[in-house]
């Protein structure tokens, strides 16, 4: 997976943890363990008593450190371990977590048929067997960074996010890195009393890495431990960030601001957070061999109890579950109950798109994050003999002379060793991954053109070989074109250590091979008897800004949102908002284990939904920071009812298709409700609210759902049903069957200072009419008000279509919703 180029997405992380099961398996004739991830009747800590129906300054609602919650929390545990015990053979299993402050329930590894024998004991409600995360989320995880300052001029000032903690369950941290420095000129003073952490250590994680701006550090690491021997060496038993994932994903959200990014001695501009004075909780939970739900599980519960305003997951499920609606999986249990704690969680939409419903991201209680390119390109070239100019991609230095010296341009089979023993396979011929394989005089101070082929396509080839081999062979530069047989490829711009840049296009490469063929003599048999083709490789070090921007990348996973394995529609926008993921910057970790080609480095430009997650939580923590009274639901109101659908050209934000290079105007399933406006966000106007209660009404009202299954993973009865799904108060109408006619309700609340009249437009999905009652209103500040949304069908188009809802305020506050509607009767 090491290599700047993919052109499936598919994690050869996955196909390792295939590797290891399979193995396991077959190496072993007794019932093979796992971890069962266990619910059970009775409140949790924080919810004991009802004491949650009064929203808090902060995330906390309880505090889990007087006599009563600790009392109550030894009791559960003594619950669990007795039932355990009563239930289970001695010796058979492993008691790895009890989970006590957000949710009420345990971690056990042993064998299925023990587990089974947990679903009969009164008092269990669910027993899930851990589907495992996935250890990052990123499409490419060799590319990211944010040297410049959009986002710093869009967002968080200096101060921005004081007086805010943002937990992030992920890969750890970097204690070393100026992005979490301490800045003791500048120090941070707001009281967060409200937060109770604690600081961890182990390797290369030492006393002082909780400094003031890294408040706390935990790892958590029992899950890991019982599928599969760690290594030391990677699985650092620490909050130490092995990987990089967890110091990038935090940096994009709370960095210092200002920190200078220097990759192999370039200085790429500045990097800030979106808030760059939040403080930072670091709950280590993904391992580079495995990753459980075990550990993301304890991480949460913990990460509650620790008073967490924001919690970040950048780590998700893979697949949906099997067994149970998407709604009601473990995971997701586990976020309604941290928002009901009063957590704003954000997630990653997912990479695997651009196909319909490929979302990861599914509750409404949640916010899913897409990912977008942002206005900023990395442009390198390849300048031919003959002066043509190829465009090409590489964070790399010129060619020695800045690239006005010309020099020798050899095709890798072209350079041969003919006498050599190697497999004359694509990887050792096309593809310069072996330098055994060439003849150093001819490739020794010249361009060598390597070409995307087999071992690319199927993830086996990296362009840390290629480097290898031009380091080893003393190449002058090295150009990786694409290949007709394969179509154009996906390179992300990554820092290389010597010359070269990725020609990416099958058009532009067939420019250089008829410019080389063109100049190259060869003999009868083909040999070259004479290379006259040449090349300069120029900087492809500097960026350039203004490019079209926001455009949804093609890896972002899209809606629509669904609830079951077979991908049955739900009435739930998802993806719910677009920010930058694209090629970002941020902080790295130098040991890099799944990444060599970035090992050394402490920035990296990557790519993933993963990086935008960060930036909604940012956002978030500015919000909370500004209205620290706010449920998470008004914020992710806020941000979605702000969120423009224009680009910086003032078009239509367009979406990257299927075809490498293909767009098309993007639609509510792969943007939500556009993307993030963070300025906007901070003055609504009106806010959007749903809170626990309506979250259960909402699952109480999808038809074809188990009720008692409802009440096994909320441990709440239904009582009350919406009517529809999609009476949900969310700052988005879904329907996805949509019969002759439906009245859909949203109540507002005005957050402004003034009273204020909004009129109302409804732009109507194809096939439908819109009609909102009352068309206009004024409202007090704090007052609320109650809209009937009208969707008639008007024509069967059995295919979801897409309109919007305007609120457009007096005071010049615009409330926009997206409407998304599949008629599927007209009568
Ligand atoms: C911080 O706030 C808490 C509660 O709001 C208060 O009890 C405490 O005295 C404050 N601490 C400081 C140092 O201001
Ligand atoms: C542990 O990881 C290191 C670094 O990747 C590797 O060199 C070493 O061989 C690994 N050890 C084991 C026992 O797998
Ligand atoms: C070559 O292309 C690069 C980027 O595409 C551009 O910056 C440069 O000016 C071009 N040079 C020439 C000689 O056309
Ligand atoms: C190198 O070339 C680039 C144009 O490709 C130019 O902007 C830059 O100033 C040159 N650097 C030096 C040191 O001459
Ligand atoms: C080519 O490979 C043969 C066999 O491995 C080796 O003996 C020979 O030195 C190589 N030639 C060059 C020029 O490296
Ligand atoms: C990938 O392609 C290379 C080159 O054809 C081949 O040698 C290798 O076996 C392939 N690996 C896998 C896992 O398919
Ligand atoms: C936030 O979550 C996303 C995915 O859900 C993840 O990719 C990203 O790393 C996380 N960011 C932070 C700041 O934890
Ligand atoms: C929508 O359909 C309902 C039920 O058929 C009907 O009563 C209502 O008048 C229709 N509204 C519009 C605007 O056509
Ligand atoms: C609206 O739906 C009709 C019927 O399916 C279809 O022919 C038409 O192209 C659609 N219009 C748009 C703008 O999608």
């Amino acid at each position: 997976m090491a290599n700047g180029v993919d052109m499936s997405g598919a994690s050869s992380f996955a196909v390792l943890i295939f590797h290891l099961l399979a193995m396991s398996s077959i190496a072993s004739i007794v019932e093979e363990r796992s971890i069962y991830l266990i619910l059970m009747e009775g409140e949790p800590v924080a919810f004991r008593g009802n004491g949650d129906d009064l929203p808090g300054q902060h995330g906390r609602r309880f505090d889990p450190n007087s006599e009563a919650s600790k009392d109550h929390a030894k009791k559960l545990v003594d619950s669990h371990d007795q039932i355990l015990q009563s239930t289970l053979d001695r010796g058979s299993y492993n008691k790895l977590y009890s989970f006590k402050h957000v949710l009420n329930g345990f971690a056990v590894h042993t064998t299925p048929s023990q587990a089974k024998k947990l679903q009969h004991v009164p008092g269990v409600k669910l027993v899930e067997e851990d589907r495992r995360t996935k250890p990052m989320t990123t499409y490419s995880p060799q590319f990211l960074g944010l040297p410049q300052t959009v986002w710093t001029q869009e967002g968080g000032d200096r101060n921005a996010g004081d007086g805010i903690v943002i937990g992030f369950v992920d890969t750890g941290i970097n204690p070393f890195h100026p992005s979490f420095a301490y800045d003791i000129l500048n120090p941070i003073t707001s009281n967060i009393s409200h937060f109770s952490g604690a600081c961890e250590t182990g390797p290369q994680f030492p006393p002082f890495s909780c400094n003031g701006k890294i408040v706390s550090a935990r790892f958590f690491i029992a899950g890991a431990q019982a599928l599969t021997p760690l290594n030391a060496t990677i699985d650092i038993p620490s909050p130490a960030d092995a990987v990089g994932h967890g110091s990038h994903v935090a940096s994009t959200a709370a960095g210092n601001a200002g920190v200078p990014v220097v990759v192999n001695s370039f200085f790429y501009g500045r990097a800030s957070g979106m808030a760059p004075r939040a403080r930072i909780a670091v709950y280590k939970a993904v391992y580079p061999t495995v990753g459980t739900f075990a550990d993301v599980v304890a991480a949460i519960d913990q990460a509650v109890a620790d008073g967490v305003d924001i919690l970040n997951l950048s780590i998700g499920p893979d697949e949906p579950p099997q067994d149970t609606v998407t709604f009601l999986s473990f995971f997701d249990i586990a976020m309604l109950f941290a928002r009901r704690a009063g957590v704003f969680v954000v997630q990653a939409a997912g990479n695997s798109g651009p196909g319909p419903s490929t979302v990861l991201s599914y509750s409404p209680w949640t916010v899913g994050a897409a990912a977008s390119r942002i206005d900023r390109r990395y442009l390198g070239s390849l300048l031919l003999g003959n002066g043509l100019n190829i465009s090409g991609v590489g964070l790399s230095a010129p060619t020695f002379g800045n690239g006005s010296l010309l020099y020798k341009l050899v095709l890798a089979k072209d350079a041969i060793n003919l006498s050599g023993t190697f497999p004359r396979t694509p990887q050792y011929v096309e593809e310069c991954q072996y330098p055994e394989a060439f003849d150093p005089n001819v490739v020794r101070d010249s361009i060598v053109i390597c070409t995307f082929s087999a071992g690319f396509y199927n993830d086996t080839s990296t362009l840390t070989a290629i480097i290898d081999t031009a380091r080893v062979l003393r190449f002058m530069g090295f150009v990786l074109v694409a290949n007709p047989s394969y179509g154009d490829f996906i390179g992300q711009p990554i820092p290389y250590s010597v010359s070269g840049t990725l020609i990416t296009k099958v058009a532009d490469a067939k420019i250089i091979s008829q410019y080389y063929e063109q100049q190259t003599l060869r003999d009868a048999r083909g040999l070259v008897t004479q290379f006259n083709a040449k090349a300069a490789i120029r900087d492809g070090r500097f960026a350039s800004f203004g490019s079209q921007a926001p455009i949804v990348s093609r890896f972002s996973s899209r809606g629509p949102d669904f609830i079951d394995m077979d991908r049955n529609p739900a009435d739930v926008l998802k993806p719910d908002i677009l920010a930058p993921g694209h090629e970002i910057w941020a902080a790295w970790s130098p040991l890099s284990t799944l990444d060599p080609i970035l090992t050394g480095y402490n920035f990296a430009l990557i790519s993933g939904s993963s990086m935008a997650a960060p930036h909604i939580a940012g956002i978030a923590a500015l919000i909370k920071q500004k209205y620290p009274s706010w449920t998470p639901s008004m914020i992710a109101s806020a941000m979605s009812t702000t969120a423009t659908k224009f680009d910086n050209n003032g078009g239509v934000i367009m979406a990257e298709g299927f075809e490498v290079g293909s767009s098309y105007a993007a639609n509510n399933f792969d943007f939500g409700a556009g993307f993030v406006n963070p300025s906007r966000a901070m003055d609504p106007g009106l806010v959007l609210s749903s809170e626990f209660e309506d979250y259960i009404s909402f699952l109480c009202s999808m038809p074809n759902i188990d009720r008692s299954a409802i009440r096994a993973a909320t441990g709440v009865w239904c009582s009350q049903s919406l009517g529809h799904p999609a009476n949900l108060n969310i700052p988005s109408v879904t329907i996805s069957a949509l019969r002759r006619s439906l009245t859909v309700k949203r109540s507002f609340k005005n957050v402004a200072t003034k009273p204020e009249t909004y009129v109302g437009l409804a732009i109507p999905p194809n096939g439908t009419t819109v009609t909102l009652h009352p068309p206009w209103f004024t409202i007090a500040p704090d007052g609320t008000q109650d809209l009937d949304i009208e969707i008639n069908v008007t024509q069967l188009t059995n295919v979801f279509g897409f309109g919007e809802i305007i609120l457009t305020g007096s005071l010049n506050h615009i409330v926009r919703m997206p409407v998304s509607v599949r008629p599927v009767s007209i009568v």
